[in-house]
C-alpha cells in the first residue's frame, strides 16, 4: 500500500516548491556552519556533531573545533586525545574517533578535501546514510533527501501517517515521501528546511500550526491532532546500571587513572576512575576490589566513600559510586584497560573523561583540600 495517495504527494510538492524555500530564506537561524559559501569540512564537522546533539549545545563545540583544526590536514595531523578532548561532553565519542579516521584517509586519498561523490561518502568511517546525505545535498548539492528525526516528524504529520516510527516499513515510506518532495534544483535548501520546520515550528510538543508554511496542506494539520503523529509504540524501560569506581591514592598523593580500550564499546578510549559493575550479593567494596584485581591486577584495601554520581546515558542510566583505595600489593597492568597515569587533580584536564566520572572530579576538587593518602588510611 502507498503511504499516501499520489494526489496527496502531488499537493505537497507544490506546497513544497512555491513556499518552503522562501519561507527558510527568512526564518533560517545563522548557525555558524551555514556560512556561505558552504564549507564541505564545515558541513561535515557540523552534521557529525549534530547527530544526537542539540544545536545550541553543538555551537561552542563547533567553534573551538574549526579554531583548533581548521582543516582536514591540521585535523590528521593531531593525536587522537587531542580531538577526544576537544568532543569531551559532547558525547557518542565514537563519532570522534570517525572523524579522525575519516581526516587521514582525506588526506591520504582525495587530497584532504571531501569527495563529492555519495558512494564515496558513504564509504568513510561513521558516515551513515543520514550523514551521507546531509553532507552530499548540502555541501556539494547532490540530490538526495535526508531523512532524521526531525524531518520524520515533519512529514509524518504532513501526511497524517499512522504507522508505528519505531518500524523499518515506516522509515522506508517516509524516505520515499522525502525524495518524492526533494526539488532537485535545490536538495540542500529542501532537506535544511524539513530540519528547521521541525526544530523551529513542528515541534514535538505543541506545533506552531499557525506559523507553518505548509499549514494550507498539512494533513494533520487538517485533522487537529498533529501531536499524535508519528505514533510511537511505548519504550521499554532502559536498565540502571550499579557500578564501583576507585580513587587511588599513592603516596605522593598522585591519583591512578587508567584508559579504556580504545577499540569500539561505550566511551572507548575516554579516561576512567577504575572499576566496574556490582555483581549480586557483592557490597561495593567487594566490587571494586574485584574489579580492580581483573581490570589491571592489583589489590586494593577500598576505604571511605567519596560521591555517588547518578548519570542518564541514552540507553541506560548508572549509579556510580567512588570511594578512596590504596595499593596494597601489585604495580598498575593493563589487563582489561589500554593505559594508565598517576596525576594530580591539577591534571585532570590533559585528559577526556565521560561525563559521569567528571561528577568525580568534581567532588574531589570539592574537597576541602586534594586528597592525602595519610588522611584516608592510617
Ligand atoms: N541538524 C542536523 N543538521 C542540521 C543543520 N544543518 N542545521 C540545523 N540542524 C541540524
Ligand atoms: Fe507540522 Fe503543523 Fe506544519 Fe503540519 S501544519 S507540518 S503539523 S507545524
Amino acid at each position: 500500500m502507498p503511504v499516501v495517495s499520489q494526489q496527496t504527494v502531488q499537493a505537497l510538492r507544490r506546497a513544497v516548491r512555491s513556499r518552503l524555500p522562501p519561507w527558510f530564506a527568512r526564518r533560517a537561524r545563522a548557525l555558524p556552519w551555514r556560512a556561505e559559501p558552504r564549507q564541505p569540512y564545515a558541513v561535515w564537522i557540523s552534521e557529525m556533531m549534530l547527530q544526537q546533539t542539540r544545536v545550541e549545545t553543538v555551537i561552542p563545540y563547533f567553534r573551538r573545533f574549526l579554531a583548533r583544526f581548521p582543516d582536514p590536514a591540521a585535523l590528521a595531523a593531531a593525536p587522537l586525545q587531542d580531538v577526544l578532548k576537544l568532543w569531551e561532553g559532547l558525547g557518542y565519542y565514537s563519532r570522534a574517533r570517525h572523524i579522525h579516521q575519516t581526516a587521514r584517509i582525506l588526506v591520504r586519498d582525495f587530497g584532504g578535501r571531501l569527495p563529492a561523490d555519495p558512494a564515496q561518502l558513504a564509504a568513510l568511517p561513521g558516515l551513515g546514510p543520514y550523514a551521507t546525505a546531509a553532507i552530499a545535498s548540502l555541501a556539494f548539492g547532490q540530490p538526495l533527501a535526508v531523512l532524521d528525526g526531525n524531518v520524520m516528524r515533519v512529514l509524518a504529520r504532513l501526511a497524517a501517517l499512522d504507522d508505528d516510527i519505531g518500524l523499518a516499513a515506516t522509515k522506508k515510506k517516509l524516505q520515499e515521501l522525502a525524495d518524492a518532495l526533494l526539488l532537485r534544483d535545490k536538495p540542500g535548501t529542501v532537506n535544511e528546511a524539513w530540519m528547521e520546520l521541525g526544530a523551529l515550528v513542528c515541534t514535538p510538543r505543541s506545533p506552531r500550526c499557525g506559523e507553518c508554511p505548509l499549514h494550507g496542506t498539512c494533513r494533520a494539520a487538517k485533522l487537529k491532532t498533529p501531536e499524535a503523529f508519528p505514533r510511537k509504540k511505548k519504550k521499554e524501560k532502559i536498565p540502571h546500571k550499579i557500578v564501583g569506581a576507585a580513587v587511588i591514592l599513592n603516596r605522593k598523593n598522585q591519583i591512578l587513572i587508567a584508559q579504556r580500550n580504545p577499540e569500539g564499546g561505550m566511551l572507548a578510549g575516554l579516561w576512567e576512575f577504575p572499576g566496574g559493575k556490582q555483581a549480586k550479593g557483592e557490597t561495593m567494596r567487594q566490587c571494586i576490589r574485584r574489579e580492580l584485581q581483573e581490570e589491571m591486577g592489583l589489590d586494593l584495601e577500598v576505604g571511605a566513600h567519596l560521591v555517588t554520581v547518578h548519570h542518564v546515558y541514552s540507553h541506560f542510566t548508572i549509579d556510580l559510586h567512588a570511594h578512596f583505595a590504596r595499593i596494597r600489593s601489585g604495580r598498575p597492568r593493563h589487563l582489561e584497560c589500554a593505559g594508565h597515569a598517576w596525576v594530580t587533580p591539577a591534571e585532570f584536564d590533559r585528559y577526556p573523561f565521560s561525563k559521569a566520572d567528571h561528577g568525580i572530579i568534581h567532588a574531589i576538587r570539592a574537597l576541602p583540600q586534594p586528597p592525602h593518602l595519610r588522611d584516608y588510611f592510617k
